[in-house]
């Protein structure tokens, strides 16, 4: 098939969340599989460095109608695998900044124009270039609008320039909502501005457009399909997606094997698997170095890694300070985001410098030798539409600790409730069931055979792409 994936996110180019591995996963692995696949991503300073280094070339300039204006653009491709090409959409003015969204304080003024723009953009180069697209794959608010104005591009050319579309919903949560007059921006008919079009309470929503207008919705995990049908996890938009209940299912992302598998790992210090965990005690040592800090043995290590936001329940870990102070544990947390939370943990770190650290930045290596150095990778997610470090910490033998949401629900299998089965250990997603799961889990680091079983399991679990990208093939075949 012909495969054209639209994304704001692409691993290794550009990453602020699960978002970019997920995409980067699905597309080199559909490859892999002997599609020819393209990725549209925008040309954000760190992925036209990438480009140019890979040697890409400018296939096209565009001028994109963006209301009144006509604003110039242009694509550059190249391939960093056999079927694979990224094409960015390249604009300096509204991409070549530092950030993806925002300057880390708040989102930047020009959002609607720079992803409009992008959405038009691409669509403008699926025409122009003649790909004779069998799927558009579009991903989150970002790309939410290519479904909808390819239909409108098809109409209004006489084309045909994708046979089925599909939209994935990463995360409800982020919207694309933007003030009534952001519509003159997508110059789409006026009746695309009322309750079943983009209109919400007086606003425009790019994300309510891609769950209408595809022929396709998925979300990142069955329960999470569930989930965002309910007014608890819908984000007000709970309703738009139950009417679009039947073309709706859930496929649970995978993980990328080539980059998290300790027993290849080049960003550990040492690797190890299943069957021989040294190289996990000197991944621990070196995380302790890094961190200034010191624990024997018999003292169990919590991780996080996250962005700081509410989705990820750091208030809850946050209500549970005693907890850490309390025993002979260590916390340490890489992330970014709300300053709020940050200078909380900072808080708590000034409080106990010799058992919580706080690397507040964004840290690849660092996220890897916390999977692989702690004793146990702390979740506790208010939601979660997939979640990949809880898969990823299994696979490193961390033994996560997670909510009842979402992915984490679906992968995660709580070893009290299952002894034989159980993979990590599973709350609900409040304070108190979580300082439940703490003790539960000092309980089982205390408990060699039953701690060591639980983590066996976890390693051998296969996450590895292959069971999703078959499911995508068989939606797309299905869809056509
Ligand atoms: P989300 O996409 O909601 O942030 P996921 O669990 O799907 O959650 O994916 C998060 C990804 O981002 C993981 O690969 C995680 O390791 C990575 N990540 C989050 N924060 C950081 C950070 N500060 N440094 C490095 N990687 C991070
Ligand atoms: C979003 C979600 C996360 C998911 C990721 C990849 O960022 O918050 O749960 O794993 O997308 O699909």
């Amino acid at each position: 098939m012909k495969i054209v994936h639209v994304a704001s996110e692409l691993f290794p180019y550009v990453k602020t969340g699960g978002l970019a591995d997920a995409v980067g996963a699905l597309a080199g692995e559909l490859a892999r599989q002997g599609h020819q696949v393209s990725v549209f991503l925008p040309g954000y300073r760190a992925a036209v460095e990438h480009a140019d280094a890979a040697g890409a070339e400018r296939i096209l300039r565009l001028k994109v109608e963006l209301g009144q204006d006509y604003l110039a653009g242009d694509v550059r491709v190249f391939s960093p695998q056999p079927n694979l090409r990224i094409h960015l959409i390249c604009r300096e003015e509204f991409f070549d900044r530092r950030g993806a969204y925002g300057n880390g304080e708040r989102d930047f003024e020009d959002n609607a124009d720079r992803f409009i723009f992008f959405c038009k953009a691409v669509v403008d180069t699926l025409r122009l270039g003649d790909f004779g697209a069998d799927i558009v794959h579009a991903h989150d608010w970002q790309a939410a609008l290519v479904p909808l104005l390819l239909r409108e591009a098809e109409r209004r050319h006489g084309l045909t320039l994708a046979l089925k579309t599909v939209f994935t919903v990463h995360n409800i949560a982020y919207q694309g909502l933007f003030p009534a007059r952001v519509f003159g921006r997508t110059n789409l008919p006026d009746e695309l501005n009322q309750m079943d079009g983009l209109e919400y309470y007086s606003q425009v929503n790019l994300l309510k457009g891609g769950i209408l207008f595809s022929d396709r919705v998925t979300t990142v995990s069955p329960r999470y399909a569930r989930e965002i049908q309910t007014p608890e996890f819908g984000c007000g938009l709970d309703g738009v997606v139950q009417t679009r209940a039947e073309d709706l299912v859930g496929l649970l992302n995978g993980i990328d094997t080539g980059v998290w598998n300790p027993a290849t790992d080049p960003l550990l210090p040492a690797r190890y698997s299943a069957g021989d965990l040294r190289g996990k005690a000197k991944c621990r040592a070196e995380l302790l170095r890094r961190c200034g800090l010191e624990a024997g043995p018999g003292v169990p290590l919590f991780g996080v890694v996250a962005r700081l936001t509410a989705q990820k329940g750091i208030d809850s870990i946050l209500a549970n300070r005693e907890f850490f102070l309390a025993h002979d544990v260590r916390l340490i947390v890489l992330g970014t985001g709300d300053r709020r939370l940050e200078e909380e943990l900072r808080e708590l770190v000034r409080e106990q410098p010799r058992k919580v650290f706080l690397a507040a930045a964004l840290d690849e290596g660092m996220s890897h030798l916390i999977e692989a150095g702690c004793d146990f990778f702390l979740m506790p997610s208010a939601f979660e539409p997939c979640g990949l470090n809880q898969m990823y910490s299994q696979v490193y033998g961390t033994v996560p600790v997670v909510t009842r949401v979402g992915g984490l629900a679906d992968t995660v299998t709580d070893a009290d409730q299952d002894p034989a089965a159980g993979t990590g250990l599973v709350c609900e997603p409040n304070p108190a069931s979580l300082l439940d799961a703490l003790h539960r889990a000092l309980a089982l680091f205390s408990d060699a055979p039953r701690h060591a079983a639980v983590r066996e399991r976890g390693m051998r679990r296969d996450f590895s792409w292959r069971t999703a990208v078959a499911a995508y093939e068989r939606l797309y075949q299905d869809a056509l």
